[in-house]
């Protein structure tokens, strides 16, 4: 965050109550309402979120212990069987809901689909049993790389519906990046499309399939299934690729949903970390259906004639969360939309608000603040009047993309829900219930009832008032993640072990600064760790240094994050060549390239640096603290006593 946004955050005294009107109609009505909730699921968090499970649920069988907590490993509704699939979609077949539309896509160009209940149950089943005759099994992990078309969710939940884990991998990724999560979760299938629409391009998806088992290197992958989507020539591997209209043809539309076992995996989604290669998150059924169900239904005040909007890619897990298994387990008419703002059609997200009336709409500030910059003229010109909630994810929101979002977009009448979490948490931590908190600009506010947050030292007590610490949770929740895939012990160190347990208490430590205001407000600072985020995306410095030097003229290569207006952060590395390679524009733009080969455009550094050397420790240890004060253009302050030498600064200052 810069420091403008600190400051600006830190004088922020502005509060805004949810009107009479809102908090009459909704789920949580009020900051009493909240506080009763919270506090009896502090009292006694089982019975809260049991009572929660046996009320919103369907189970082909009940749980016979609501927790078994062996720190760090925990298991929800032992025993319990079910089947997410079967949530989202049979139990709202016996009732009027049958016909509603569960998913409205809004395609490019100029495509768009409505899919009721009854239709997206059936597709579901026939995609299940296509999957079964390629021989997929219960537990057999499925990779899904795809754009935002309805067969998305469609695969996902035909997944869900065998017990077959999925892993899906955003399409903006690279071959490279494909190919590493397919290896890791040992996938048995790819599901994919010839190619989606990416600002009026085609972005060829089957390529990168084949550029990623190339000389079978995934040996685990046996089929790939093929949406046709854009209609280009691609090349089918014979006896291996299958269209997915051929084979859902044949299809038998009958598929009862598995029984499952609550703690069995519903999926795998990979995350960047601070070390090494991405991590396979591991979620499970039972409680992460009833943490995204609940979620949804209070954050987003849920009601059956809302039209529900989240932007995200279902390659996120905003989008397996909030996109798919949330609204949909609810019930709800939940919107995806393949397309983005563009030169050509920078209102395309107000057409599609209007067009279909939207009424809640959830997005990144990132996407907030390009607005801001393209014009209130866009909006202004569309009827934005359905709308009467708006969300925010994926980073700290400054308070003038907040009050922007309020004014231009929600008229002054939409309560704004700034929600706090992760990939790791599955569900929303911290947040408005948007008919009962009073919302502070740029302030997650408080966590969601069941959720025990707070800000700590590395020594685990709590910080002071306004001071700033480490965001943890103090009690286990349903949807926390379990492992990370075929890594315990990673598991174990990055999330448990940081700080380090007292007396048999173990901290969820999220690897997020944050403070506590003096009426209890949380205000999230960004990462402590070497995570950037940069447009809402994760980035771990480390991957990104990794693909650097994987090109024959680095030498050695930092990677830290700059401040963005609109980024957020931007991606800035520092490199030193090969003694053969001259610094120049060329080589940077081939860098430049070559990071977006090996993980993909969201992670093209904006600028790249060279220098004759890093500053380091005496150990050896890359300052980046020191790079990031360079890279933000700020003089360099605080102790420079451990760098080896002390030149290297004046040299990268350029004043060597
Ligand atoms: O730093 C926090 C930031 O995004 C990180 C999680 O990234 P990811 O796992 O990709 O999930 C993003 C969508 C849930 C967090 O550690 N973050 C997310 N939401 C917010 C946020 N930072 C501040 N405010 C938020 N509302």
């Amino acid at each position: 965050m810069s420091q403008s946004t600190i400051e600006s955050i830190l004088q922020e005294e502005r509060l805004f109550s949810p009107s009479e009107s809102f908090s009459e109609t909704a789920h949580i009505k009020s900051l009493e309402d909240y506080q009763r909730l919270a506090e009896r699921a502090k009292a006694d968090p089982e019975k809260f979120w049991a009572e929660l499970a046996q009320q919103e649920l369907h189970w082909f069988q009940k749980w016979d212990t609501v927790l078994d907590w062996q720190p760090p490993f925990a298991k929800w509704f032992v025993n319990g069987k079910l089947n997410i699939s079967y949530n989202c979609l049979d139990r709202h077949l016996t009732t009027w809901r049958k016909n509603k539309a569960a998913i409205i896509w809004e395609g490019e160009p100029g495509d768009s689909r409505t899919i009721t209940y009854a239709q997206l149950h059936r597709e579901v089943c026939q995609f299940a049993n296509t999957l079964k005759q390629l021989g997929v099994k219960k537990g057999d992990r499925v990779g899904v790389y795809m754009p935002m078309i309805p067969e998305a969710a469609i695969a996902m939940l035909a997944c869900a519906r065998i017990g077959a884990p999925h892993s899906v991998v955003f399409g903006g990724f690279s071959a490279e990046a494909l190919r590493d999560r397919l290896i890791d979760a040992e996938a048995k299938v790819v599901i994919t499309a010839d190619g989606g629409w990416r600002k009026d391009a085609i972005v060829a998806l089957k390529p990168q399939v084949d550029k990623a088992l190339a000389d079978g290197a995934v040996p685990s992958v046996e089929n790939v299934v093929v949406v046709k989507r854009t209609a280009q020539d691609i090349h089918m591997q014979p006896g291996r690729d299958h269209w997915w209209h051929d084979l859902q043809q044949d299809a038998s539309p009958d598929c009862p949903a598995e029984p499952m076992d609550s703690e069995d995996t519903l999926f795998i989604l990979y995350t960047s970390g601070s070390t090494g290669k991405p991590k396979g998150v591991v979620h499970t059924t039972g409680g992460y259906n009833l943490y995204t169900h609940i979620t949804t239904k209070w954050i987003f005040d849920l009601q059956d004639t809302d039209v529900y909007w989240c932007t995200a890619d279902v390659g996120w897990i905003t989008g397996h969360s909030y996109i798919v298994y949330g609204p949909l387990s609810n019930g709800a008419t939940t919107l995806m939309y393949e397309g983005a703002p563009r030169k050509s059609n920078p209102g395309c997200f107000w057409d599609v608000v209007e067009k279909y009336g939207v009424t809640i709409f959830y997005t990144a500030p990132t996407a907030i603040r390009a607005f801001i910059k393209m014009g209130d003229h866009l909006p202004k010109a569309r009827d934005l009047s359905s709308l009467r909630l708006l969300g925010t994810v994926g980073e700290p929101i400054n308070p003038e993309a907040w009050m922007w979002y309020h004014k231009v977009i929600g008229g002054e009448r939409c309560p704004i829900v700034d929600t706090w979490w992760q990939t790791e948490t599955g569900g929303v931590m911290i947040t408005p219930l948007p008919g009962a908190t009073s919302t502070k600009p740029g302030s997650a506010t408080f966590p969601f009832p069941g959720i025990i947050a707070d800000v700590v030292n590395l020594d685990g007590n709590p910080v002071g008032e306004n001071e700033g610490g480490y965001l943890v949770v103090r009690h286990p929740w349903p949807s926390m993640l379990r492992t990370v895939y075929g890594n315990p012990e990673r598991f174990r160190r990055t999330y448990w072990e940081h700080i380090p347990p007292k007396d048999g208490k173990y901290l969820y430590f999220a690897g997020d600064g944050a403070r506590k205001d003096k009426d209890g407000y949380f205000w999230i600072m960004g990462r402590v760790d070497d995570v950037l985020n940069v447009s809402g995306h994760r980035l771990g410095t480390m991957e990104v240094e990794s693909a650097l030097v994987s090109h024959p003229a680095v030498a050695e290569a930092a990677v830290v994050g700059k401040p963005d207006d609109i980024k957020g952060e931007e991606v800035v590395a520092f490199i030193t060549l090969e003694g053969n390679y001259e610094p120049g524009d060329e080589l940077a733009k081939e860098l430049k390239q070559h990071v977006v080969k090996e993980i993909g455009a969201i992670a093209r550094p904006g600028e790249i640096r060279f220098s004759e050397a890093l500053p380091k420790t005496r150990s050896g240890k890359i300052m980046r603290r020191l790079l990031r004060s360079l890279a933000a253009g700020e003089e360099v302050s605080g102790d420079t006593s451990t760098l080896e030498d002390k030149s290297v600064l004046d040299k990268l200052r350029g004043e060597g």
